[in-house]
């Protein structure tokens, strides 16, 4: 088990930057998630921590080692693709041995085939596929080939395990099932890993820590818990969550103490501390599911007047889209309980407490904090 440091890791192709000056430590044993969307640089970052990428710039460290270039048999990473990339004329038992046999381990032959054997065993029953060990790839189901994909990373005792989205060729019952074995492997195991995924939820279910990357940079690094409640800019809020925060970018007016945003949202008065002047404008952000009756909310944060155009019944609950503004019609959608009785054409105010208002910078899309306020005028 290894600490991984990326410091200030750059990866140009030509003229263009694809992973751009990224830094990150990752402890020992750590579950960390790299998530964001198609193109922004998660294979190539993960590419670089296996050896496979060269690195352009910056410096990779497993524990105090640098590591840029060591080639990638030598980092003792253990890797899984989403294509399983499987020996197609092996049997199970062989894909998994494969990688121990080549490593050239010490001791006699007869003692090094019987631990190998063994080895092949042990993680044949971990990851239940012991009665497929002398079938062929194209013998077995997606689920049961991705476990020998995780079998045969798992079997070298990778100091980092890497992943790049395992998950994302199966359906989604079997998705389920192996991201419960991957975490309980996790639990088990404590082996250092990064992981790849653009699937939120996912990551947020796996992750001791989330890294949200867009074109190439990170944007944030928290708990999943912190990616969530406090993001820290306007793609983090509306990349997390399902559907993304409502972000509505609207002129602020303070009167007498009031705070309203446009011509339908009201703020509590403890949010004037983070506007600074009548007339600026603003990024209000409320998830679908922080919106509640007006009546049902002690402490609202956030009143707001909701026109909804569809509802959507979705079982456990239902779904409104609508608009919000009348002079800047802004889009809406809330998560409502499934006994709500608004319909399509309701004219609803609905309110959010005010923990679960978010507040950003119109120009930068960054997150406007009480913390920073309160060190801006200290
Ligand atoms: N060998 C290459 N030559 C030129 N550009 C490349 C190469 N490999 C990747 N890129 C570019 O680098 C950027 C990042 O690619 P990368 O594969 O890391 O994205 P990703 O975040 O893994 O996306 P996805 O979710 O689609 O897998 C993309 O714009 C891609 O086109
Ligand atoms: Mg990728």
């Amino acid at each position: 088990m290894a600490r991984v440091g990326i410091e200030k890791l750059v990866k140009t192709y030509g003229e263009e930057t694809v992973v751009d000056h990224v830094t990150l430590g990752i402890e020992e044993g750590e579950f960390v998630v790299l998530l964001g969307p198609s193109g922004c640089g998660k294979t190539t970052t993960l590419r670089m921590i296996a050896g496979l990428e060269d690195i352009t710039g910056g410096t990779l460290t497993f524990d105090d080692t640098v590591m840029n270039n060591v080639p990638p048999d030598r980092r003792n990473v253990g890797m899984v693709f989403q294509n399983y990339a499987l020996y197609p004329h092996m049997t199970v038992a062989e894909n998994l041995s494969f990688g121990l046999l080549s490593q050239r381990r010490p001791g006699r032959r007869r003692d090094v085939r019987r631990e190998i054997r063994n080895l092949v065993s042990q993680t044949a029953e971990l990851l239940e596929i012991e009665h497929v060990l002398d079938h062929r790839p194209k013998q077995l189901s997606g689920g049961q080939r991705q476990r020998v994909a995780l079998g045969r990373a798992l079997i070298r005792q990778p100091s980092v395990f890497l992943m790049d989205e395992p998950l994302s060729n199966l359906d989604a019952n079997l998705r389920d099932r192996v991201r419960m074995e991957l975490a309980r492997l996790h639990d088990r195991f404590q082996v250092t890993t990064v992981y790849v995924t653009h699937d939120q939820g996912e990551a947020l279910t796996l992750a001791d820590r989330v890294v949200v990357m867009n074109e190439g940079k990170i944007c944030q690094v928290g708990t999943p818990a912190e990616v969530y409640d406090l993001p820290a800019d306007t793609f983090v809020a509306h990349f997390i969550g399902t559907p993304g925060m409502n972000l509505w970018t609207l002129p602020c007016e303070h009167r007498a103490g009031e705070i309203s945003l446009g011509d339908s949202v009201e703020l509590s008065r403890e949010f004037g501390l983070l506007l600074d002047a009548s007339g600026e404008r603003v990024t209000l952000g409320i998830r679908p599911e922080h919106f509640a009756p007006v009546d049902d909310v002690k402490h609202p944060g956030a009143v707001v007047t909701i026109r909804l155009e569809l509802v959507e019944h979705l079982g456990s609950h239902l779904l409104g889209h609508g608009h919000v503004g009348e002079a800047e019609k802004q889009p809406v959608v809330v998560r409502l309980d499934a006994s709500s009785p608004l319909r399509q054409g309701d004219i609803a105010r609905l309110a959010t407490p005010a923990r679960s208002v978010h507040l950003f910078d119109a120009e930068s899309g960054s997150r406007l904090d009480f913390r920073d306020r309160a060190l801006a005028t200290a």
